[in-house]
């Protein structure tokens, strides 16, 4: 695991758009795993200028996105699938049908198919990932065990009051969510993760001190061999 502190999350991001756009740019058509949350924001839209500005494109690119919440329609104002339109797909040059999110309406067969689809593609070349406050990686919740393929999960407390910001209210973030397992992610072939801000801080520590384990998701990538971990100095501050 190489872990990088930058010392902002602007230089982070730019850090983080380098190594996506350098991927693409050696293999036009690599497998990006994509994540959603605020803390990627910043490297898409890094990402959106290098297309633009003409560094990299994205035309024969393919992406698979880790996570959908359950019971939101491509077209809900919160679904991931719109967030990824509106912060991502609709900026760069990339052909809509390579883009795939999991399906909010997906029972167990159908989500174990999203593994299937991923493999058809030749896996994931590069998975990018942020973190959740209680080391949760795509929707993959503190648990007894590491989940395996794309499943059904709940959603905790915790998760559901982080991500109330985005809704009206907390009663309106879903209860559940479809996401990538902790075995689709330890199957792509590099991965990135990113995290900014003070409040990731003691998460981010967790991860790359404490015992790898089912309680923190993300201590898993411990156990990958082609893992960078990019941090801005809040993240990074209790490591
Ligand atoms: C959500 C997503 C995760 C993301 C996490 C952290 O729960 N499912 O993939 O990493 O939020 O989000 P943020 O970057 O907004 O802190």
């Amino acid at each position: 695991m190489n872990v990088y502190i930058y010392p902002d999350a602007q230089t982070l991001a730019v850090a983080a758009a380098a190594l996506l756009a350098g991927a693409v740019i050696e293999k036009p058509d690599a497998v990006l795993g994509l994540a959603t949350g605020s803390t990627p924001v910043p490297t898409y839209r890094e990402l959106a200028r290098l297309n633009k500005a003409g560094a990299v494109s994205f035309a024969k690119a393919r992406t698979f996105n880790l996570d959908e919440y359950a019971g939101l329609a491509p077209d809900h104002p919160q679904s991931y699938r719109r967030f990824m339109n509106e912060q991502l797909f609709d900026h760069i040059d990339i052909d809509p049908a390579n883009t795939h999110v999991p399906s909010g309406f997906a029972g167990d067969a159908e989500a174990a198919d999203y593994d299937v689809q991923i493999a058809a593609a030749g896996g994931v070349d590069v998975q990018l990932l942020g973190i959740g406050h209680d080391g949760h990686i795509g929707f993959n919740e503190p648990d007894d065990t590491f989940s395996r393929t794309t499943h059904r999960v709940e959603l905790t407390d915790i998760t559901r009051q982080a991500n109330a910001r985005f809704f009206d209210s907390v009663d309106e973030v879903p209860t559940h969510a479809v996401t990538m397992g902790i075995g689709t992610i330890m199957q792509a072939k590099r991965i990135l993760m990113i995290a900014t801000g003070r409040d990731k801080a003691e998460t981010v520590r967790a991860m790359l001190r404490g015992p790898v384990s089912p309680r923190m998701p993300a201590s898993v990538l411990a156990l990958h061999r082609d893992v960078t971990v990019m941090l801005d100095a809040e993240a990074a501050s209790l490591r």
